[in-house]
């Protein structure tokens, strides 16, 4: 997979409005011109300080900054896996587009798993239907997947299959964001170490 961004802007709003998009003609902009090129197999790191805008371009790399204080401004952000000849300009997908491309062509680990995994669902059923919503796999060979997956970092897929978020420890938590994006082919990191203390099997 290869990831070029040219002339990325995006504009935090001055105004919040209740809609759901703004017209955001007043604001600063967060990711203001940036270009970037990711070639196949490299790995990329976007070093800044703290609230200098790394997760906000992320976010709006998979067009997932909140429409309600954001816009993208302009830019083009051109995604190529290795099985697809042409590129894909993700700014110029429909939504319907969109939605089948995130997870499939680009996937995005968020930097908080506290607040990224739902709650109230087991952690097994979550990779099982990041997994089921991108292959075309049965949802017992989905859960064995999962299963395989959750081992491979450590926690034992069988019995943790069944355990909710609250119930794992910080890294436990953080690993299972991890094995949600390995269902993908492209996958945008952002802070997904944050935390664990030792970083192993992946
Ligand atoms: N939902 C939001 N509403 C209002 N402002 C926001 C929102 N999300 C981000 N911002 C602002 O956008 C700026 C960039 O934030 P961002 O989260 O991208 O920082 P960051 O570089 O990832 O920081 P960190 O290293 O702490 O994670 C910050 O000034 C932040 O306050
Ligand atoms: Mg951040």
């Amino acid at each position: 997979m290869s990831l070029e961004i040219r002339d990325l802007t995006v504009r935090l709003c001055s105004k919040k409005t209740s809609g759901k998009a703004v017209d955001c003609c007043d604001g600063i902009n967060v990711v203001d011109s940036f270009f970037l090129t990711v070639k196949e197999k490299e790995v990329v790191s976007i070093v800044g300080e703290s609230g200098s805008g790394k997760s906000f371009l992320g976010l709006s790399i998979l067009r997932l900054n909140p429409p309600v204080i954001s816009k993208i401004i302009r830019g083009e952000i051109r995604v190529r896996c290795s099985s697809q000849k042409d590129k894909v300009d993700i700014l110029k997908l429909k939504q319907r587009e969109l939605t089948g491309a995130r997870g499939r062509l680009i996937s995005m680990i968020f930097q908080d798993p506290n607040t990224s995994l739902n709650p109230v669902m087991k952690i097994g059923e979550q990779i099982t239907e990041a997994i089921l919503a991108h292959r075309k796999v049965s949802k017992a060979e989905a859960k064995d997947i999962a299963i395989f997956y959750l081992d491979s970092m450590n926690i034992n897929g069988k019995f943790q299959f069944a355990s909710y978020p609250y119930e794992l420890s910080g890294g436990m938590r953080q690993r299972v964001m991890i094995n949600s994006g390995r269902t993908y082919d492209g996958i945008r990191r952002n802070d997904f170490t944050a935390s664990l203390e030792t970083y192993q099997g992946y």
